[in-house]
C-alpha cells in the first residue's frame, strides 16, 4: 500500500491529463499504457526486487549484488544517480503539491467571505508559491524525521477509496454538462499516425517511469521494507494496475473537463490550437466546474484538493526517505538531522526554480523525468539481467512466490528485462535524437 501511495500522486491526476492534453489525447493514452505495463511494470520488478534482496539503501542494494570493482563503481554511479534525481524531483513536485494545497485553503477562504484572500490563493505569485511550496517541504520532512511506515501505509490505505469515488461522482456530474462528449472523443479516440511520433514516445515513457517512482532508488527501497513472505510478482502488478488505473480515471475526469470549461469561456487552446497553459491547466480547468457547481462547488473543491494533497504527499515522503535512508546509512547520521539538513537543500532548489519559472521549471522536469528516470530505470535493468546471478535473483523472488520458477513471469521477465527493455529504452531516445 505504501509503494502504491508513492506511485499514485500528481504524476496521475496532474502529469498524465497535462500529458495527454499537450500531446493529442489518445494517442498518447494508447503509447502510456503499452509504455507502462511493457516497460515500466518490468522495471518496477527489478527495482523491487533488488532492494528486498539487498535489505538497504539503493547503493548498498545495488552493491551487494556487484561482483567485480567496476560494477560496485557502477552500482554507486546509478544508485546515487537516483538519490539525485529523487531530490530533484521533490524540488519540482513540492512547488505543484503547494498549489494544491493553497487550491485546498481558498474554497475556506470564499466561505468565510475573504475576497483578498481567495483572490491571493487563486492567482499565481511568488509570495504564495513560496509559502505553500515551503509549507509542503516541511509537512514531508515532518513526517519522514519520524520515519512512519506505518503511518504511509494507513494513509495510503485511506486514500485510495477515498480518491476514486471522488473522482467517479465527477465524472458522471462532468459528462452531463456541454462540450463533455468533444473531450471525451478526444481522449478515447486515436489518432494511429500520432502514435509513433518520437516526441510522444519520449514523453509517455517519461509519463510512464515517472508516475511509477522508477530510476530514483525510491522503489528500491521500498522493496527492502517489503517482507520476505509477500509476492512480489503479483504486489509489482497490483502497483502498477492500482495507479495505471487511476491516471486513466483522472484522464477521463480531465480531458472532458477542458472542454466544459472551454465551452463555459474559459480560454484553453490559443488560437493555433495548442494548450495556453500547460502547467497549471488542472488549477484553470477543474475550480470552473467547481464553481459551475454553486456552494456545493466549494465543499467538492475542498474535498478534492485536500485529497490530492495527501496523495501528493504519500509520494513526496517516498522521495525524501531516498535521500534521507542513504544518509543515515552511510554517514551514520541521525534521521532527524540529516531529514532537516537535506529538506533545506530541497527547499533551496525549489526557491531557485520559484524565481527562475520560466527557464528552470520545464528543464528540471524534462531532465528529471524525461531522461533521468528512463535512463537509471534501464540501469537497474541491466544490473539485474546481465549482472545478478540468475540462480541468486530466482531464489530471491521465491520468497513468498515458491511456484515462480514454472511460472510464465519465470519464463519471460529475465531474459525480457535483459533484452528487450534495454534495447526498447534505448530505441525510444534514439528515435526522439534522430527525430
Ligand atoms: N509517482 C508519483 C506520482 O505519480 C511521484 C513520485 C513519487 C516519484 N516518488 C517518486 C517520481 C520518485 C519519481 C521518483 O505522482
Amino acid at each position: 500500500m505504501a509503494a502504491a501511495g508513492s506511485a499514485v500522486g500528481l504524476g496521475n491526476i496532474w502529469g498524465f491529463p497535462t500529458q495527454t492534453a499537450s500531446n493529442g489525447g489518445a494517442a498518447f493514452l494508447i503509447a502510456y499504457l503499452v509504455l507502462a505495463f511493457c516497460l515500466a511494470y518490468p522495471a518496477l520488478m527489478a527495482e523491487l526486487t533488488i532492494g528486498r534482496h539487498g535489505q538497504a539503501n539503493a547503493v548498498s542494494s545495488l552493491r551487494k549484488i556487484s561482483n567485480t570493482p567496476l560494477q560496485k563503481r557502477f552500482a554507486f554511479v546509478v544508485g546515487f544517480g537516483g538519490i539525485i534525481c529523487a531530490g530533484l524531483i521533490l524540488s519540482f513536485y513540492a512547488i505543484v503539491a503547494g498549489w494544491m494545497i493553497s487550491a485546498t485553503v481558498e474554497p475556506i477562504a470564499t466561505l468565510a467571505g475573504s475576497d483578498t484572500a481567495s483572490t491571493w490563493l487563486s492567482e499565481q505569485s511568488l509570495s504564495r508559491n513560496m509559502i505553500f511550496t515551503a509549507g509542503f517541504i516541511i509537512l514531508t520532512v515532518a513526517i519522514i524525521s519520524r520515519g512512519v511506515e506505518h503511518g504511509i501505509e494507513k494513509w495510503s490505505k485511506r486514500l485510495m477509496p477515498a480518491l476514486l469515488s471522488i473522482l467517479f461522482a465527477l465524472i458522471v456530474y462532468v459528462m452531463m454538462q456541454e462540450g463533455a462528449m468533444t473531450g471525451l472523443k478526444a481522449y478515447l479516440v486515436p489518432d494511429f499516425k500520432s502514435i509513433l511520433d518520437p516526441e510522444l514516445l519520449v514523453s509517455a515513457l517519461g509519463q510512464a517511469f515517472f508516475s511509477l517512482s522508477l530510476g530514483t532508488s525510491v522503489m528500491i527501497i521500498y522493496g527492502s521494507y517489503i517482507s520476505k513472505k509477500e509476492n512480489l510478482v503479483s504486489l509489482g502488478a497490483y502497483v502498477t494496475l492500482i495507479d495505471v488505473f487511476i491516471a486513466f480515471v483522472a484522464g477521463l475526469l480531465i480531458i472532458p473537463a477542458m472542454y466544459v470549461a472551454q465551452a463555459q469561456g474559459v480560454e484553453i487552446f490559443s488560437a493555433t490550437g495548442e494548450l495556453l497553459s500547460e502547467d497549471t491547466l488542472v488549477f484553470q480547468v477543474l475550480p470552473a466546474l467547481f464553481d459551475g457547481m454553486g456552494t456545493i462547488g466549494l465543499f467538492v473543491g475542498f474535498a478534492f484538493f485536500a485529497l490530492m494533497s495527501i496523495a501528493a504527499l504519500t509520494s513526496s515522503i517516498s522521495m525524501l526517505e531516498a535521500p534521507v535512508s542513504y544518509a543515515v546509512e552511510r554517514f551514520t547520521m541521525s534521521r532527524v538531522a540529516a531529514t532537516w539538513l537535506i529538506g533545506v537543500v530541497i527547499a533551496l532548489v525549489s526557491f531557485t526554480i520559484l524565481l527562475n519559472f520560466g527557464s528552470l521549471f520545464g528543464l528540471v522536469i524534462a531532465l528529471t523525468t524525461k531522461f533521468g528516470q528512463p535512463i537509471l530505470g534501464l540501469m537497474c535493468c541491466l544490473f539485474v539481467g546481465w549482472i545478478w546471478y540468475r540462480n541468486s535473483l530466482l531464489n530471491e523472488i521465491k520468497q513468498g512466490c515458491p511456484e515462480v520458477a514454472t511460472s510464465l513471469f519465470w519464463k519471460i521477465w529475465p531474459w525480457y528485462i535483459k533484452f528487450i527493455c534495454p534495447i526498447a529504452i534505448g530505441l525510444v531516445f534514439v528515435s526522439s535524437i534522430v527525430g
